[in-house]
């Protein structure tokens, strides 16, 4: 079913596969959305229990329904994933056997035009994933410094008319505040030069992925997600984490080596002193990636990679 308000999930079979998922083990799901990765890993639970989580309050409320027939192995947490940790701690949870985490937003927000996140529908400048958040696309907009703009625009948007749109948004802001997305929409595009409007992506595609990234703090939350997660896994818990584009997976990929590394002392000493162990294992050294198929029948699968980690014996050190 991909109609509207509906998401295909992406590496379905590959993060099932990755999780190992044991009929009594306990799972997290850390980015529940549409539910389509939570349905399959319910599904496969006899006493087992899934830990939903999701600041989305839409994502909770459409699981209930979606969810409904295994219900009585789910709990449905409306949180920020960077809190996994105190999340499982307040559920009297020792330990996980295995969390998936699939970044990003999901078709039902950017389908849903009231949310601001789309570049093809008029709506209120928003984007915000957790609407009880305060920072809104329309304060980034509206109020932040040309250099900040530029900043997210460059290095989350990777756009590299960066300081032209930002100088544009500084001068159209200064007559009236810039309220809807496609009046953003009509800024970004007066500012690029026609060979950049001819390409294939939609030239406000980049500036709008900078600003949604920026809202939700897409990066920031990203490490001490990892790190809660690895922590509240049992020896042999599995972590996946999918990520749509470089700068996500990079962070994943430098966090999951930096804890397969466990020894954090100078590369010059002869002995080591800090004691710290590997935490993790790398499942695959190169990140899984969507077949042929599934990008046909799924173009958002397109840019899609897995990372999987599995959890080691050693008792957690903090280095
Ligand atoms: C790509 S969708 C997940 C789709 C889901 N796997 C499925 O198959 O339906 C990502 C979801 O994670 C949520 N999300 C993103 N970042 C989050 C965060 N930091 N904390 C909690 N939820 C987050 C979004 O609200 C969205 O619903």
């Amino acid at each position: 079913m991909q109609g509207e308000f509906s998401h295909v999930p992406v590496l379905l079979r590959e993060c099932i596969e990755g999780l190992a998922i044991r009929p009594d083990g306990i799972y997290v799901d850390g980015t529940l959305g549409r539910a389509g990765h939570s349905l399959e890993i319910a599904r496969r639970l006899t006493t087992g229990r899934l830990i939903c989580i999701d600041q989305d309050e839409a994502a909770i409320e459409a699981a209930k329904v979606r969810l409904a027939e295994y219900m009585d192995r789910i709990t449905l947490v409306r949180s920020n994933f960077n809190a996994v940790g105190e999340i499982l701690r307040e559920l009297g949870i020792a330990g996980a056997d295995g969390m998936l985490f699939d970044l990003g937003v999901s078709s039902p927000q950017l389908d849903d035009a009231e949310r601001g996140f789309s570049y093809m529908h008029d709506a209120p400048l928003d984007m915000r994933m957790d609407r009880r958040a305060a920072l809104t696309a329309h304060d980034i907009v509206n109020t932040w410094s040309a250099e900040e703009l530029k900043r997210i625009l460059y290095e989350y948007g990777e756009e590299r008319y960066a300081g032209a749109i930002a100088r544009s948004i500084v001068r159209a802001r200064e007559d009236a505040p810039i309220g809807t997305t496609l009046q953003l929409v009509e800024v970004i595009r007066s500012t690029l030069p026609a060979a950049a409007k001819r390409e294939k992506q939609h030239p406000a595609k980049r500036s709008f992925q900078a600003i949604r990234i920026a809202v939700n703090d897409e990066l920031g939350v990203l490490e001490p997600m990892l790190r809660g997660a690895v922590k509240g896994l049992n020896p042999g818990g599995r972590l996946c984490v999918i990520t749509f584009h470089s700068l996500e997976d990079r962070i994943v990929k430098k966090t999951m080596q930096a804890l397969a590394r466990g020894c954090t002392c100078p590369p010059d000493f002869p002995v080591c002193v800090c004691g710290n162990k590997p935490k993790v294992r790398i499942v695959s050294r190169k990140p899984i990636l969507p077949g042929q198929d599934e990008i046909m029948d799924n173009p958002r699968a397109r840019s899609a990679k897995l990372r999987i980690a599995e959890r080691t014996e050693f008792e957690w050190k903090e280095d």
